[in-house]
């Protein structure tokens, strides 16, 4: 077994959300999902600024499931396409982890030159969806592919579908800003990385 898969799940998963009286309805629903063997290699893909994408994931899913109460959206299509909005295939932040996992495929995208609308940005909502289809085939729904293909509007210009689509990307994009590093971390990122600040890391 690897080092990043835990049999205990809950050993993962931040203890606030864990304490959450609707927790245990949350993760009824998408336990399958985060005891999966590729699922769990999310926690090696880097977000940003040192928060994993399993973190992220999690986080999204579930403030998705519950402003699905609120919203009287559905509850399962939340905190599913929730948890797999960025599901995407390939890594667009080094780990060294992911180097030593199956040949390193994961990394196998992060030296390749590619035109700015087909950068990570503009294209990991779509291959996400391609990619929770592949791995979780008895979820789909054309419902959770419309979430998960449009999260990433309006920088993808199409916006979501349905009420549940709409829940995720502004989640997303709230959680996003939150979990944004210091001002000054940044001014540094800026003043060197400037271009690849701008269009490299979009990801929300
Ligand atoms: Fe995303
Ligand atoms: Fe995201």
């Amino acid at each position: 077994m690897n080092k990043y898969y835990k049999e205990n799940i809950i050993e993962d998963i931040d203890a606030t959300l864990v304490m959450n009286p609707f927790f245990d309805e949350w993760y009824a629903i998408v336990k399958d999902i985060l005891a999966s063997d590729e699922f769990q290699k999310r926690k090696l893909f880097w977000h940003h600024h040192k928060l994993s994408v399993w973190d992220h994931s999690i986080l999204v899913s579930f403030k998705s499931f519950l402003a699905s109460k609120y919203f009287h959206a559905d509850k399962k299509i939340c905190a599913i396409a929730g948890l797999l909005h960025d599901f995407y295939p390939y890594t667009w932040l080094y780990n060294k982890e992911l180097e030593e996992i199956d040949g390193g495929i994961y990394l196998s995208r992060l030296d390749e030159k590619r035109p700015l609308f087909k950068k990570h940005g503009f294209t990991h909502a779509k291959e996400a969806a391609e990619n929770y289809i592949k791995y979780f085939p008895e979820l789909e729904d054309k419902k959770i592919t419309n979430c998960i293909k449009r999260h990433m509007f309006p920088l993808n210009i199409i916006p979501p579908r349905y009420k549940e689509g709409l829940i995720i990307t502004s989640v997303d994009k709230l959680n996003s800003v939150r979990e944004l590093p210091s001002i000054s971390y940044v001014s540094t990122i800026v003043k060197d990385k400037a271009i690849h600040l701008l269009f490299e890391d979009i990801d929300s």
